[in-house]
């Protein structure tokens, strides 16, 4: 069984960007209301009395878009203190990085994940609806001359988008230690995006980087998915995270929190998912609910999502990414 020691958490549904892939602009979206979101005193309470006593040491903190979070620098600073904390990341769209990069580095966060998904300000406008490409692309500029580091960007590729771009998305890896990861899209949010688009298969990217580059394998920085190479004598890597392709189920290290206290052990999968935030308002006890976690986790093999489900699982793909956090 793997060890799961990752525990992706969600600190709002809520988003600045409207990716057609995740929540297009007429998306009709049910938010999660304020008072059902967790505080960061109850997360805090979940993650020490819950979470850390179970083995978890590695946390990411995804949306929606988290950097939206009120309170999120003194969060990010409560974990990483925490002597017991191996990794803090954060998965961001870098809206907000200039401004909040600084205090989230001085907080004590070292890496982040960005979506960057063109280099082009009109295709990046098309995809995100916000004519926001050169706010974010400082903002990466931002977060790497602070020092954050690993550093990496998120693509996802959409035929027809942006496949067109992704040579010069690999070069970005060339120069500074910038480490890009190809997304294979997913059929979770916008379904008819994905059945009109589908998808392109990272066997086919790696083979036009290496016919333009030459590619080399590297060693993975993370704990996620990605298959890591690298172009010869580049100072950072490519990343390959290939959910439709290759099953890494198998693999999978992670459980994720909602920003409404559900524990969901798989992405593509909700049985069996715990209502923490109800249980903790409610008064149980943290041994309670460390065995109700334990036993989730005990499960999780037979919960993960199998090659087998991806055809007639749609109804768990209709969730948004920002919803279950990405
Ligand atoms: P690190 O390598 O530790 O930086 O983490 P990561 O790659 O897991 O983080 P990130 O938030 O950047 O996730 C990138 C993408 O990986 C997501 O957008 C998903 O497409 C995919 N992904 C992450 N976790 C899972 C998972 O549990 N299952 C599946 N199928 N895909 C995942
Ligand atoms: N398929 C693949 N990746 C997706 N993301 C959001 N929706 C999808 C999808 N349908 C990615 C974003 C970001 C991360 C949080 O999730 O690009 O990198
Ligand atoms: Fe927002 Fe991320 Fe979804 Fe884009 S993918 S709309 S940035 S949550």
């Amino acid at each position: 069984m793997n060890v799961i020691d990752y525990l992706r958490i969600s600190l709002i549904d809520r988003c600045n960007f409207r990716c057609q892939y995740c929540m297009p602009e007429d998306a009709d979206l049910d938010y999660i209301q304020a008072q059902e979101i967790l505080s960061n005193d109850e997360l805090i309470s979940l993650i020490d009395q819950v979470f850390r006593p179970l083995g978890f040491s590695k946390f990411r903190l995804t949306g929606g878009e988290p950097l939206l979070r009120k309170g999120l620098v003194s969060l990010v600073e409560q974990i990483a203190s925490h002597p017991h904390t191996q990794d803090l990341s954060l998965t961001t769209n870098g809206y907000l990085l200039t401004d909040l990069g600084r205090s989230l580095y001085e907080a004590g966060l070292r890496r982040i994940n960005i979506s960057l998904d063109s280099l082009d300000a009109n295709v990046f406008r098309q995809i995100t609806g916000r004519n926001h490409w050169q706010k974010v692309w400082s903002g990466i500029q931002t977060a790497f001359d602070l020092g954050f580091n690993p550093l990496k960007l998120n693509v996802v590729v959409i035929p027809g988008v942006n496949d067109q771009e992704i040579l010069d998305l690999a070069a970005l890896s060339i120069d500074r230690a910038w480490h890009i990861r190809f997304i294979e899209f997913m059929p979770i949010g916008n379904m008819d995006l994905f059945t009109h688009k589908g998808w392109v298969d990272s066997a086919s990217l790696r083979q036009q980087i290496s016919d333009r580059f030459g590619l080399e394998s590297s060693i993975c920085l993370g704990n996620g998915p990605a298959d890591v190479w690298k172009i010869p004598n580049a100072k950072g890597t490519l990343g390959f995270i290939s959910q439709m392709s290759e099953c890494f189920c198998d693999r999978c290290n992670r459980v994720r929190l909602s920003a409404d206290g559900w524990l969901r052990p798989c992405l593509l999968n909700e049985s069996g998912q715990i209502d923490l935030k109800t249980a903790l308002r409610s008064g149980v006890d943290f041994s309670q609910l460390r065995h109700q976690v334990q036993e989730l986790l005990n499960l999780k093999s037979e919960i993960n999502f199998k090659e087998g489900d991806r055809g007639n699982n749609t109804n768990n793909y209709q969730r948004t990414m920002s919803q279950i956090g990405g």
